[in-house]
Formats: C-alpha cells, sequence, structure tokens
C-alpha cells in the first residue's frame, strides 16, 4: 500500500534530495599543469552528479591533485590527509582520493600507507574517475595510474575553478621526455605527447565567447609541442614527409593563436633551452598580443653540473640562447628554475651558477634546494652529498642576489607606461587593482572607474622588488 505523503513531508523530501546531491571538493598543489588538470577533473565529476563546494567539511567527496618534485611537497600533501582523517571520523560516508604525480609515484602503496585513502589516480587516468567513484561508492578501494601514449583530454571542457574569469590555463602538451636526472616528472606524468591544435583553438574560443582576455599556453616543454595528427613525440621521426609538412610546431601553434585571436593576451610555460628556437622568438617578436616574457630554467650556472643534470645545453649556449631574445625583443622579461646542492657541486659551480644569474639580471626565478627523488637517475647515480646547511646557504645567496636583481628590473620601469591587464584587487589594499604587464610583474594601481578585465596603461612611479606602483591614465 502507499503511504500517503502529506505536504509539508513531500517539501522535506524535495529539500533533503537537495541536500543529498554529493558534493566533491578538490584542493591542487604543485605547478600550474595539476591546477589545470584540477579543472579537467573538476568537468569529469561534476558530469557524475557531483557538485562543487569550496568547503571540505561539507563535502562527500575529497579530492587532492598532488606533486611529488620535492620531499616537501609530498610531506604538505601527507600532513593535508591527516587533516581530512579526523573528518573521516565523523563523516563516515567520506571519501577521500589522491590524484596526480604523488599517485603515479606510489600507485598502490598510497592505500598502504594512508589508510584514509579510498581512490588513487594518475594524471593519465582521470577519464576513468566515473567507474572508480562507481567502485569506491560501493565501498571499495579503486586504484588507476595507467600512463597513456595519447591522453590530452582535449575534448574534456574544463570547470574554471576560483577563476578570476580574465586568465586561464590551457595545455597544449603532457608528460616530459627530457629526463632530467633530477626530476621526477616524466616518471610521473609519462611521455611527451601533443594536443591537436583544433581542441587548443576551440578551448581558446570558448574563453573568449566567456570574455576571458588572456590565456597561458601550458606544458613541462611547450617549445617541444609538434602535432602530426597525434602520437608520441619520438614516434615523429617515423612519419612520412608528406606528413611532416603539414605538422604544427610550438612556432606555428603560437602565430596560429596569435592571428586566430588578436584581442587576447597569450603567454606560455615551461620553455626548455635547447627546445626554444629562432622560429619561435621570431613569432613571439611579430606578433604583438604574444606576451615579452619567457620562463627559461636553467637549473644551475655550471657546465660540470648541467652536464650531471642531463642538461642538453651548455652554459654557453644558454647565454647565447638570451642573447638573441633580448635581440629581438629588448624588452623580454626572463625567468628562470635554480636548484642549489645538486650531488657533487663544488663552492666553483655555485660560484658559476652566481655568475650566470649576474650576467642575465633575470626579473625573477624559483629557487630550491636539492631534493633527492627515488627512480631518478640522479637518485640511482648519485649521492646526495651536498650537507643540508651548505644547500641552505646557497639557497639563501642566490635568493638575496635574485632579490637585487629583480629590484634592477623593476627599478628600470620608473617613469615608464606599462599596458596592464587587471586581474583582482590588490591585497595590500581595497581601494587598489592588481594586473600584469606583458613581462609578467605585478603592477597595482588606485582603482579610479575601471574594473577586472580591462586593459590600462599605467605611469609608473614606484616599485618594490616584486611589484609596480603606478597611475592609470584615463
Ligand atoms: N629537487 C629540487 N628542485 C627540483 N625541481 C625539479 N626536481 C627537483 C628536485 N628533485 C625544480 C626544477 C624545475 C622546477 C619545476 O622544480 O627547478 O624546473
Ligand atoms: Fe623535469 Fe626536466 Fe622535464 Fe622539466 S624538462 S619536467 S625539469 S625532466
Amino acid at each position: 500500500m502507499e503511504t500517503e505523503i502529506k505536504p509539508d513531508r513531500k517539501l522535506k523530501i524535495g529539500l533533503d534530495k537537495i541536500d543529498n546531491v554529493r558534493k566533491f571538493y578538490i584542493e591542487s598543489y604543485g605547478c600550474q599543469m595539476n591546477f589545470a588538470d584540477s579543472e579537467i577533473v573538476s568537468s569529469i565529476v561534476s558530469s557524475e552528479g557531483y557538485t562543487s563546494t569550496k568547503n571540505f567539511e561539507e563535502a562527500d567527496l575529497i579530492l587532492l591533485n598532488t606533486c611529488s618534485i620535492r620531499e616537501k611537497a609530498e610531506t604538505t600533501v601527507r600532513n593535508r590527509l591527516k587533516d581530512f582523517s579526523k573528518l573521516k571520523t565523523i563523516n563516515k560516508n567520506l571519501k577521500v582520493g589522491v590524484l596526480g604525480c604523488m599517485a603515479e609515484r606510489l600507485k598502490n602503496k598510497f592505500l598502504d600507507q594512508e589508510k584514509i585513502v579510498d581512490l588513487v589516480v594518475g594524471p593519465d587516468a582521470y577519464r576513468d574517475i566515473p567507474n572508480l567513484l562507481e567502485d569506491i561508492n560501493d565501498g571499495k578501494s579503486a586504484v588507476n595510474v595507467i600512463l597513456s601514449k595519447e591522453e590530452t583530454y582535449g575534448d574534456i571542457s574544463p570547470v574554471r575553478l576560483s577563476s578570476n574569469g580574465v586568465t586561464a590555463f590551457v595545455s597544449i602538451t603532457r608528460g616530459c621526455d627530457n629526463m632530467c636526472t633530477f626530476c621526477v616528472v616524466p616518471f610521473t606524468r609519462g611521455r611527451e605527447r601533443s594536443r591537436d591544435p583544433k581542441s587548443i583553438l576551440k578551448e581558446i574560443q570558448e574563453l573568449v565567447d566567456k570574455n576571458y582576455k588572456e590565456v597561458t599556453l601550458l606544458g613541462q616543454n611547450v617549445d617541444s609541442y609538434l602535432w602530426y595528427g597525434g602520437g608520441l613525440k619520438k614516434d615523429y621521426k617515423k612519419i612520412s614527409a608528406l606528413r611532416k609538412k603539414t605538422a604544427v610546431n610550438f612556432a606555428k601553434l603560437l602565430k596560429l593563436i596569435a592571428q586566430t585571436f588578436p584581442k587576447i593576451r597569450i603567454r606560455f610555460s615551461t620553455s626548455n633551452p635547447q627546445d626554444m628556437n629562432l622560429e619561435v622568438i621570431k613569432t613571439m617578436s611579430i606578433h604583438p598580443n604574444i606576451c615579452k616574457h619567457i620562463h627559461l630554467p636553467v637549473q644551475s650556472g655550471s657546465d660540470k653540473i648541467l652536464k650531471s643534470m642531463n642538461r642538453k645545453h651548455s652554459r654557453l649556449e644558454y647565454l647565447e640562447l638570451i642573447k638573441k631574445i633580448k635581440e629581438l625583443m629588448p624588452d623580454c622579461a626572463i625567468s628562470h628554475d635554480m636548484i642549489t646542492g645538486f650531488p657533487n657541486e663544488s663552492d666553483d659551480d655555485h660560484k658559476l651558477t652566481l655568475d650566470l644569474m649576474e650576467q642575465v639580471k633575470y626579473e625573477f626565478g624559483y629557487m630550491f634546494k636539492y631534493s633527492e627523488r627515488p627512480g631518478t637517475l640522479a637518485y640511482k647515480k648519485h649521492e646526495d652529498n651536498v650537507p643540508e646547511q651548505i644547500k641552505k646557504s646557497r639557497l639563501q645567496e642566490i635568493v638575496d642576489l635574485q632579490q637585487k636583481h629583480s629590484l634592477y628590473r623593476t627599478y628600470s620601469y620608473l617613469g615608464k607606461t606599462v599596458r596592464v591587464l587587471i586581474e583582482k584587487e590588490s591585497k595590500k589594499s581595497k581601494a587598489q587593482w592588481s594586473g600584469r604587464n606583458e613581462q609578467n610583474m605585478v603592477v597595482v594601481f588606485d582603482k579610479k572607474n575601471f574594473k577586472v578585465g580591462d586593459f590600462v596603461d599605467v605611469h609608473i612611479t614606484d616599485c618594490t622588488s616584486a611589484t609596480l606602483i603606478g597611475d592609470a591614465i584615463i
């Protein structure tokens, strides 16, 4: 017999249902690529009927998109998992998933090491999430860490998480074939593959339609982008001459995007010195909507260390590349990544790094102590033999030097006018906007009647080593 439902009870059931919509919370660590991947994962999880929440306490599913690049990054994630394990004692239905590089590196071991984890998914297996969710909701644990030769998620429209509605990441390559000896990425993100230019243009068109003003093309090694109909970079040699003729390299892709979307600002990251060529530099110099900034990690200024890191360029080749960049684009900003304390790094090697920095005078940089990563060639071949204290003091020295150079660079803008895309309110003052100029420098100025998404000319009147301060020209 059917029980009669009183109107107020009906309403309650309706509300319960709304309350029962499953919610997911996602947190990302590490590189920009991980943040972009989280937007793909959000799209996949949303199509399974979950809604996203910014409050992890109300989530039924917590996902951590993790990073393995240094030990510290992994420790941060493990500590975060401890926070969530407390939550699991309160909410028995809560499921916790680990995505990204740590998932790939640790695979099934994660389930033994971190008892609160239900789900482990590597960077190439996100399409399998719907099946894996079914398994965990049936009370099983689920793991998929299969790396792919093809996957680029080209057809998935990312859900723009905590977006400012103005700038967005668009991934163009996945994986890395470079095998720098210190780096875990080739193991966690697999072989290098490029995304179909058509799907890249489509994604940018969608962003333009939503009024976005800037895209950053992402890849571990964007300059080695190569589309010849799908497949791994390493298999390009085997294809026919005819297919090679129609292949799209990074310079061609940049040109295509710059011409198709003349009003969109284009950035890209990361460039590898050995793959960046004159064609790319020329393309940048010709198109005004390609921002004049290159993130060009070098890692060390010593040829001995570069060789031992399996970086496939010398110090001189790197400096010559920068010379070419500056010849064609004198106002192009260059930033770097640097590692101190790589195995066998001597005081002289360190001095060569300081000397290289002195020659380039980078606009900014990201500097790290060497962190030994299990499985890498450096781990297998070398003892991590630079004492922690020396790593630390060398790091401090390069950080201090970078600070000096950053100030030298920002100081050179005093009295000049720069074009800024407004991104958000300044952290320091509600009365000011914050945006970036073409060279990727943060610029703050009084709001006046401008709004987020406006391009504004700003006259620079003051600076710190990290920020330009000025007045918007009306
Ligand atoms: N230790 C320290 N820094 C590292 N990086 C990559 N692997 C390591 C490691 N094992 C740095 C490099 C790279 C950046 C993304 O992280 O500088 O360019
Ligand atoms: Fe790692 Fe080198 Fe590839 Fe960068 S280029 S992701 S440092 S292996």
